[in-house]
């Protein structure tokens, strides 16, 4: 084997207690995946030969999430003893006996570092020829960080973790980012020589560092330039935190693409979306998951889309959607709620308080109003009437209705599914429809109107109501 080649270590065995959560730590999202997910496929981008994560608390649920098929990653059991010089050990155990190159390690919980940034610090590892480089940064409040101790001559001397730091130590604002690359031959050599005195009675990789130079070795400390690569996840605060850093990065990645954000502060950009040139997204809009979006798009205010796709330049105000398509110029909103299956053609409207489910709604068909879509198929050029209920569901099983192309439906219709409405067929207000309505034909459920003459004025005399209609019967609407 070569000596250049790479090993990455990443650790995921936490339970991550300062979350207080039944998800373990690094399964807590940023960015639309979890905080693991975030450090693998940057390692991904390494060009490595081996990729171990070590895996512990809430084992099958965290190799789950990690599982990305890749053939060179395998997942590592730590043992009962804790630490995260005890994980390192588990998984170089678990790396050839000859490897003899580079071990990079990465934290499961330091999720903003960028391929790049590592590839940097790889390379001054390589040509500093030192047993380990550390990364390091300077953190405004480095409270709860391990700090980097260095000697008189300012080279890296050992970390000292935060609760076992002297005021002295404490005061110090060089932390360790728990990111480091060691020669193999050297980690191998000192790392089963850590101990447990110390408050947390666990094996610290960090000791490594202050082994090796007790044995002579050189220890390199890379600072990163900007600290907030360095932001490790252990409590909610921090995860906020991380999730704010790296929506800014996102946001600012489409704004250079040509993607109008009005208001990055309140913009909400999942790393797995993709927006076109042209696209504007208006304050307050959360763009989730496989979300994607066409040219000329206008999306929000107020908008949560999952999962969606949206045309070119349609637009889409104050609306909640969860895997729907929205066809090109298509118009939706304010205050549509679209569920799974919705479909809207182009030129299309899916209007206010307007709900829609696994409905497929043709080009240029508009629902306007006030409505409920649910398992419904509507051709093209349709109009559905305001305050329309489809009743898909008849308590037991879910059935589906069929609105042909060109239909006019009347306001405050009924369509009792299973039923059809036949191509350019008419219904008249208020119609339940129950039974099928041919092509063509005008569905009309209305009992004659019946009138009351003078009831008012006999069952409620001299309310408001009766005086006004006296007045009005006497000819005149001024009063007198
Ligand atoms: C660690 C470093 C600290 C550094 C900080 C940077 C040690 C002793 N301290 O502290 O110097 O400033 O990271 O963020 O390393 N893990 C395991 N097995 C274990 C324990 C932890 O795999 O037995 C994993 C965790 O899941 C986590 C990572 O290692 O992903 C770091 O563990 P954590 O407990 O968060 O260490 P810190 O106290 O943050
Ligand atoms: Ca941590």
């Amino acid at each position: 084997m070569t000596d250049t080649q790479l090993a990455i270590v990443i650790l995921a065995a936490g339970q991550g207690t300062r979350m207080k959560s039944s998800l373990p730590k690094v399964l807590h999202p940023i960015g639309g995946r979890p905080l693991v997910a975030h450090v693998i496929s940057t390692a991904r981008d390494l060009d490595a030969a081996y990729v171990r994560v070590v895996v512990r608390h809430e084992r099958d649920r965290v190799a789950e999430a990690i599982d990305d098929g890749g053939a060179d990653l395998q997942i590592v059991d730590q043992d009962e003893i804790p630490g995260t010089g005890r994980a390192v050990e588990v998984a170089l155990q678990q790396l050839p006996g000859d490897f003899g190159g580079d071990v990079l390690v990465l934290s499961g919980d330091v999720p903003l570092l960028e391929a790049s940034e590592l590839a940097e610090l790889i390379a001054a590892h390589r040509a500093s020829g030192a047993a380990a480089t550390l990364l390091s940064a300077r953190m405004p409040d480095p409270t709860g960080y391990g700090r980097v101790v260095r000697a008189a001559d300012g080279t890296v001397e050992r970390i000292v973790e935060q609760k076992d730091a002297s005021a002295d130590e404490a005061a110090i604002d060089e932390i360790n980012a728990g990111v480091y690359v060691f020669r193999a031959a050297q980690l191998r050599a000192h790392i089963g020589a850590v101990g447990t005195a110390n408050s947390q009675g666990e094996r610290y990789l960090t000791d490594v560092i202050g082994l090796l130079r007790a044995a002579g070795d050189q220890v390199a400390a890379t600072v990163a330039p900007d600290p907030r690569v360095a932001l490790g996840v252990n409590d909610r605060i921090q995860l906020a935190e991380a999730a704010r850093i790296l929506n800014d990065r996102i946001v600012r990645r489409w704004q250079r693409e040509g993607v109008t954000v009005m208001d990055p502060a309140t913009t909400w950009i999942d790393e797995t979306v993709t927006l076109a040139p042209d696209v504007t997204v208006r304050p307050n809009t959360q763009l989730l998951r496989a979300t994607v979006v066409a040219t000329g798009a206008v999306i929000g205010p107020d908008t949560t889309l999952t999962d969606c796709e949206v045309g070119e330049h349609a637009r889409v105000t104050r609306t909640d959607g969860t895997l729907a398509v929205i066809g090109a110029r298509a118009s939706v909103g304010p205050f549509a709620y679209l569920r799974p299956g919705t479909y809207l053609g182009a030129d299309g409207k899916i209007g206010t308080f307007v709900e829609t489910k696994n409905a497929r709604i043709g080009d240029a068909s508009k629902v306007p109003h006030l409505s409920y879509v649910g398992d419904a198929e509507v051709g093209v050029g349709a109009n559905i009437g305001a305050g329309t209920i489809v009743a898909n569901y008849d308590g037991v099983a879910k059935h589906r209705t069929e609105v042909g192309d060109h239909v006019r439906t009347g306001s405050h219709n009924v369509f009792v599914a299973p039923v059809r409405i036949g191509d350019g067929a008419y219904t008249g207000a208020g119609t339940v429809v129950r039974k099928d309505v041919p092509p063509g034909a005008l569905a009309l459920l209305a009992a004659p109107q019946r009138n009351i003459e003078g009831w008012v004025g006999r069952s409620r005399p001299g309310t408001a109501a009766a005086e006004a209609a006296e007045r009005a019967e006497q000819g005149g609407q001024e009063e007198d």
